[in-house]
């Protein structure tokens, strides 16, 4: 039998059976209502008749008794009444009576005569009845008998009629039901299931796009959602195959996920690798009942990721996530990314009080503005400095657990200056690499922190520390030569404090430039712009955290300035802002937002038409996958960071850029200036220049666009994320004990 014939007639008998019984109920209650309601009537009416009959029973017949006999037989459902007197002979009997009688109505009459009422049912010519006796009592003498003929023939018609209707009922159920099951197994389980194998017909036949077209019908997502990841696995490892074997012929230089790996391998030699960061690379945050996995907007996590994934490995990272501790197994762990695991997370718990402290305080109000030359005072607490160092600990006695000989740790950025010292001191053997992803400042400027002595000298508990610029590393070594007791050699760029020496290079960090999120089809230029209901020809695009170090305000200004000086182009051009809010519990940043929020206000107030503004502005978390689509149609991208480490967006920007078309608008106070000299290279702080270089791009030739995309990608294909990966850690395990 077919699953539908089964589904069907399995609810067919349910339904027949559940109504069938609750038909038989209500059947039962109707006949004792009936029958009570029968028994009362014609109680009282034996009451009446008893005191209107009593005296009339004299045993000679009484044509008064005859015509009360007569009128009240008339009534409705009575057949007929006879009174007899106290020697039981027949006194008087309503009209058509005494041909129905039977013989055998002494034998009733014997068994219903008492002292009170009494009634049977029975059967006379083949008619169900009721037939009630009431003895006539006169001066507490029996006169007689009064006996009263019911028909009840009305009773069984209305439970023929109850059970006639409900049959009609069942019948009209059954028939709806098996419609509406035929429907529903057609719509939500056959129809779905022949798209499904369609769909995966398409995609075995290789049509790369049809993957993102997963199809969501409800209980049939999880399945095709793994079979997408599947599938995307198997693709990427096939692409990696090309290209490894593309390599290979060409006898090509590149670094690749699986380049990578094979070097990390032959680099540790079994040895554990650990990664801490104070950000997670994968957040589990609620979102009303459901509970997301969502990638945070981190130039450290965009880079460190792939990584992970080429190298298994552990990686320890504040769970800041608020269902974080839903997903983690007993020792806080969890393999991610969910939808593929690759490797191991750790996640550390802290309290609010320890996260203002270290993180909003100390990291974030101290240290962040005092590397990044923005213009903003650091704050420095003393108990922000407590807090910083408590949490430095905790991570030094988690990684206790994890540690073993000869294990790699390398651990990232300002949240953890003084770890390596804490590692180092419980773990000599341990090799420790630090990262510092962010600007480090000339030793003035650093010299205000109140604890840079500390600072300095738990940092240079590394092995390894690592900066995005020469640069850099120039003032950090400068910094170190300045405030602590140490021997810095210039020549091998290392300085050496008690006898432990510690090696200072540059490594500028980059993205994964061939594992690119692919196009999504229906996500061209058009559509993003209907989607923001913006009418425009060209558009450009910045995506940035809502930091006050990122130029946000002066790209604003600059946009406003272009369209002053060349109002040709209102109504053509648009510039798409993506902003992740971030760090918002700290006043500086707070107030950021509103002052960006209201810059774009003012712009757009000042030159916008009916279906055109100059800025969207869109404040939320966007995955990669969701920026993608903005990158590879955008005219322009814009970062215009006031001061920054490397800045990933823009590598991100040409990496996208397969067609070989757009343009760059870069600070040159960020990190990647260095590097893409291709870009058009702007002073944040100059809105006139940073206004002329929209125009220079939006104007520019496409072949002059095509020749600095090409040059650009070629830096970025080369010094790629598994580049810088494999870099730092063949500077780390080159280190012998020291
Ligand atoms: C910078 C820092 C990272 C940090 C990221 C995001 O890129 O170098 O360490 O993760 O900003 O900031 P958040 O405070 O949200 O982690």
């Amino acid at each position: 039998m077919r699953i539908t014939t089964r589904l069907i007639v399995a609810l067919v008998i349910a339904v027949t059976a559940v109504s069938g019984a609750a038909t038989y109920l209500t059947v039962q209650q109707e006949r004792n209502r009936l029958t009570t309601e029968l028994e009362h009537r014609v109680w009282l009416l034996a009451e009446g008749l008893q005191e209107s009959t009593g005296p009339l029973i004299s045993g000679a017949p009484s044509k008064r008794l005859n015509k009360i006999i007569d009128k009240v037989s008339a009534g409705k459902r009575v057949e007929g009444i006879a009174v007899f007197d106290n020697s039981d002979r027949l006194v008087s009997i309503s009209k058509g009576l005494a041909e129905k009688l039977p013989s055998g109505l002494d034998s009733i009459l014997q068994e219903l005569t008492g002292e009170a009422g009494k009634g049977v049912f029975d059967k006379i010519a083949s008619q169900p009845m009721y037939i009630f006796a009431m003895p006539v009592i006169v001066e507490d003498l029996r006169a007689g008998t009064v006996v009263i003929f019911s028909d009840i023939s009305y009773i069984e018609e209305h439970i023929a009629g109850i059970w006639r209707r409900n049959f009609l009922r069942i019948l009209a159920n059954a028939l709806i039901i098996s419609v509406i099951t035929l429907l529903i197994v057609r719509w939500s389980i056959i129809g779905p299931i022949a798209q499904m194998s369609e769909w995966i017909r398409s995609i075995h036949k290789g049509k790369a796009d049809d993957l993102f077209k997963f199809p969501k019908q409800g209980i049939f997502e999880p399945i095709s959602r793994e079979i997408s990841n599947i599938v995307k696995s198997l693709t990427v490892a096939r692409t990696q195959a090309e290209e490894e074997a593309r390599l290979r012929r060409q006898g090509d230089s590149t670094w690749t996920a699986e380049r990578l790996k094979i070097h990390v391998k032959e680099r540790l030699q079994d040895k554990k690798l650990i990664v801490v960061s104070n950000r997670e690379p994968y957040m589990h945050v609620r979102n009303g009942r459901l509970v997301e996995c969502i990638s945070p907007a981190s130039g450290l996590v965009t880079a460190l990721d792939p990584i992970l994934k080429a190298c298994s490995g552990l990686w320890v990272a504040h769970g800041a996530g608020n269902a974080d501790r839903e997903a983690v197994d007993r020792q806080d762990k969890v393999r991610v990314p969910p939808e593929n695991p690759q490797y191991v997370l750790k996640r550390i718990w802290l309290s609010q009080e320890e996260e203002d402290g270290y993180y909003y305080g100390l990291s974030n109000e101290g240290l962040w503005p005092l590397c990044h030359i923005a213009h903003t005072r650091p704050v420095f607490r003393m108990e922000d400095w407590a807090r910083y160092q408590e949490v430095n600990l905790r991570f030094a006695k988690s990684l206790d657990e994890e540690i073993e000989d000869g294990t790699y740790i390398f651990i990232q950025d300002y949240h953890f200056s003084i770890l390596p010292r804490l590692i180092k001191q419980r773990h000599p053997e341990a090799k420790i690499a630090l990262f510092w992803h962010i600007p480090w400042p000339n030793p003035e400027a650093f010299g205000i922190c109140p604890w840079k002595r500390e600072i300095l000298h738990g940092m240079l508990g590394a092995d390894l520390i690592g900066f995005h610029t020469q640069y850099h590393c120039n003032n950090f070594l400068e910094t170190v030569d300045r405030t602590l007791e140490c021997r810095t050699n210039w020549e091998s760029f290392s300085t050496t404090r008690m006898g432990h020496t510690t090696i200072v290079k540059p490594f500028p960090i980059s993205v994964d430039f061939s594992g690119r999120p692919p196009g999504v089809p229906g996500q061209g230029k058009d559509d993003l712009l209907k989607e923001l209901g913006v009418k425009a020809a060209m558009f450009g695009i910045g995506v940035d955290r809502l930091d006050y170090t990122k130029g946000i305000v002066e790209r604003f200004r600059a946009v406003e300035r272009f369209l002053e000086k060349n109002p040709e182009y209102r109504d053509v051009f648009t510039f798409v802002q993506i902003g992740a809010p971030s760090r918002e519990h700290i006043k500086r940043y707070h107030d950021f937002v509103g002052e960006v929020l209201s810059e774009v206000d003012r712009i757009n107030w000042k030159f916008q038409s009916i279906d055109w503004k100059p800025i969207v502005f869109l404040k939320r978390h966007f995955s990669h996958a969701e920026i993608e689509p903005f990158y590879r149609s955008a005219d322009l991208c814009m970062v215009t960071s006031l001061h920054d480490g490397m800045n990933l967006v823009a590598k991100e920007y040409i990496a996208s850029r397969d067609d070989e078309k757009g343009a760059l608008i870069l600070s040159t106070f960020a990190g990647a200036s260095r590097e893409l000299r291709d870009a058009l290279l702007v002073n944040p702080y100059d809105i006139e220049q940073m206004a002329d270089s929209i125009k220079t791009a939006l104007e520019m030739d496409a072949s002059e666009q095509t020749e600095r995309m090409r040059n650009m990608r070629d830096v970025v294909r080369e010094n790629n994320i598994y580049r810088w990966a494999a870099e730092i850690l063949t500077e780390l395990t080159n280190i012998r004990g020291n």
